[in-house]
């Protein structure tokens, strides 16, 4: 990054990385970037195709609405897809799957733009049009990536939602949308179980009323309910006629919405962000491009799920964009034996791969043994996103996956972001534990209660001070909510809910969320979500959530519960509680504690101060109580 001698632990990139990566002065690039952001950013678009090219590269004229590409006409499929279709890459594999139970499957880039096609054509037999809201609801199989190419091919919004969520997470997001089609597997196999995916949509659309048309994806073939006239087979649509292979693709304006995606926020309700088509695709496109180094040759694979934003911008858009293959695989790191990741490295020679600190935490927990019984020398870049990763993960991360020679991108970002933000590129000397700093073309700084940008070393909250072409553009309908989270603590700046501090040689460290967002295994949960899934159960009067350090999840949930008048408080009870959760919102929400208390620390306004909870927890210092009502 510099000639300057750098403070603390450093892993300086060796000549090999140097001399293959796309960045190999990162410097200068950051330079000319931050000089001029929209040159820089104009440039990179250029690289993509365009029906039409914008008029202007920013427009500002409404902030914080920014419209990025003014006026230009693209579709993200077209670049993802037919573009490839037209050169060399024709044959070359978009997709490598692996199912937990050992099926596989390959597409090629002309495959995966036929079936996509076919799938759009499909969504149009149904009724589905430009603009319309379809949810997906699937594990992590290639009809995933093929419904949301669907979508966005007929200019369609997606709106997937994890598959780890359950009842309640799915009918709120489902709701709020208006999504009248719902894309559903039967079910998903995880830890060797089968997540009965279509059951649990079959609840949720008992409680959702838009939706006309739920298409079923035969994943196992476990029996479903198939409702006469709403529900149909997706692979009986496919056999049928209407399902041509040929399908125009929808030219779409550069800031026609492309997508949404539910993300817990400080307060209330899920909140759906809102990316478009133009910004998004070259926020993606180069964002990958440059820290994953991608190359002609290479094999990448992002562990995540395409449920959250990992999954959109980098299992399925920005890889695509980029004409790489990617590899997918449906199930658990350690199932059946926890060298299932390294084995699926070694067989499909894995170049670069991209996954979160708490699954590196979990998988070191089995020992080397069950890497090193692996040749993982395809390796060449490692990634980590999701939240902090402490130095010893990310040392074992470095020398036992990486054989000390893959410099590792630890990526911060977030689903508003749609790109990473703080991240290195593999010439950059790293340190354990950074991200090192801003995207280039980004401006960002780390600021006080009255917005003065702190000291070296200094805690203070995280801001954005330039705009980035893959920028959340609002929350759909809810604009107001969209310009007073981010937008309102300071003047002209994005507030990102995080807090950080900037060392001497300008390195971000990130320490984590100021809000009531909770990152439990690198999954964003809100405590509302949490809260209101336990007052709805019977037994519970109130509820305050929290999240405690965990070793391997970062963080855990843990939960104050007041019964309700006359409930016998029982290790029963909590355990019904903690099923309620699961079947509410999802398993990744349960809690790891649950106590009964009389009464929570509140606010004279009625605020619950969680604050007060996890310094009571943590055996630190409450701090000031004056608000405090009791
Ligand atoms: O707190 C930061 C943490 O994850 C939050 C964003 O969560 P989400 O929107 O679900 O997106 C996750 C994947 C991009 C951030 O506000 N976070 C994300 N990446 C990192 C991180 N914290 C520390 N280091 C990271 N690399």
């Amino acid at each position: 990054m510099s000639e300057k001698r750098l403070s603390g632990e450093v892993f300086y990139p060796s000549e090999d990385v140097i001399s293959k990566a796309h960045v190999k002065n990162w410097e200068k690039l950051n330079k000319e970037a931050s000089e001029n952001y929209e040159k820089f950013w104009e440039e990179r678009a250029d690289e993509l195709h365009w029906f039409k090219k914008w008029d202007e590269v920013i427009d500002d004229s409404d902030k914080p609405f920014y419209k990025w590409y003014k006026n230009a006409k693209t579709n993200i499929v077209y670049n993802c897809l037919d573009a490839h279709n037209q050169t060399h890459r024709r044959n070359k594999l978009a997709l490598i799957w692996e199912g937990e139970n050992g099926e596989f499957k390959t597409m090629s880039y002309f495959a995966l733009h036929r079936e996509t096609c076919k799938f759009a054509n499909v969504l149009k037999s149904l009724g589905v049009k430009k603009g319309d809201r379809v949810t997906i609801y699937m594990g992590r199989v290639p009809e995933i990536v093929m419904a949301m190419l669907a979508c966005a091919r007929i200019g369609a919004i997606h709106s997937v939602v994890y598959g780890g969520f359950s009842v309640e997470s799915l009918h709120e997001r489902i709701e709020d949308s208006q999504s009248k089609v719902l894309i559903v597997a039967d079910g998903a196999y995880q830890r060797g179980k089968i997540v009965p995916l279509k059951a649990i949509a079959d609840e949720a659309l008992q409680r959702a009323a838009t939706v006309e048309h739920v298409l079923v994806v035969k994943r196992t073939g476990e029996p479903v309910n198939m409702e006469t006239g709403r529900d149909l087979w997706y692979h009986e649509l496919m056999n049928l006629p209407i399902a041509s292979q040929k399908c125009e693709v929808e030219v779409m304006d550069s800031e026609d919405p492309l997508f949404i995606l539910y993300t817990s926020g400080t307060t209330g309700k899920p909140k759906a962000i809102l990316h478009t088509h133009g910004g998004y695709m070259v926020g993606t496109y180069t964002s990958l491009k440059y820290v994953f180094d991608i190359h002609e040759e290479d094999r990448y694979w992002c562990a995540a799920d395409p449920g959250w934003i990992t999954g959109h911008s980098y299992i399925v858009y920005g890889p695509l964009l980029n004409g790489t293959t990617s590899f997918m695989y449906e199930g658990a790191p350690n199932f059946p034996y926890p060298n299932r990741w390294w084995s699926m490295i070694e067989r499909y020679g894995i170049n670069l791969f991209y996954t979160a600190p708490t699954a590196i935490r979990g998988l070191m927990r089995w020992g080397n043994a069950w890497v090193n019984r692996h040749d993982l020398s395809s390796l060449r870049i490692l990634g980590s996103v999701g939240e902090p990763i402490n130095p010893e993960a990310w040392k074992w991360y470095n020398d036992v996956v990486g054989g000390g020679k893959c410099p590792i991108m630890d990526t911060w970002w977030q689903t508003e972001t749609g790109m990473f933000m703080i991240t290195p590129m593999p010439s950059v000397p790293l340190k354990p534990g950074s991200g090192t700093k801003p995207f280039p073309g980004i401006e960002m700084d780390i600021l006080d209660e009255e917005g003065t940008p702190v000291g070296p070393n200094e805690e203070g909250y995280l801001v954005i001070k330039t705009p980035w072409p893959s920028m959340i553009r609002t929350i759909y309908n809810d604009p107001d909510r969209y310009v007073e989270q981010y937008w309102s603590k300071y003047d002209g700046v994005y507030l990102t809910g995080d807090s950080a501090r900037r060392d001497e040689d300008g390195y971000f460290w990130i320490i984590g969320r100021v809000d009531d967002v909770i990152k439990v295994s690198g999954y964003r949960l809100g405590t509302a979500e949490i809260e209101s899934a336990l007052v709805s159960h019977p037994a519970v009067a109130e509820a305050a959530a929290i999240g405690l350090p965990h070793d391997v999840k970062g963080n855990a949930i843990h939960t104050h519960v007041i019964l309700r008048v006359g409930v016998v408080p029982s290790d029963e009870l909590k355990e019904d509680l903690r099923k309620h959760i699961a079947h509410e919102v999802g398993p990744i929400a349960k809690p790891e504690k649950i106590e009964f208390v009389d009464s929570l620390p509140k606010t004279r306004s009625g605020k619950i101060m969680r604050r007060v909870l996890k310094a009571k927890a943590l055996g630190l210092d409450p701090g000031n109580l004056s608000t405090l009502e009791d």
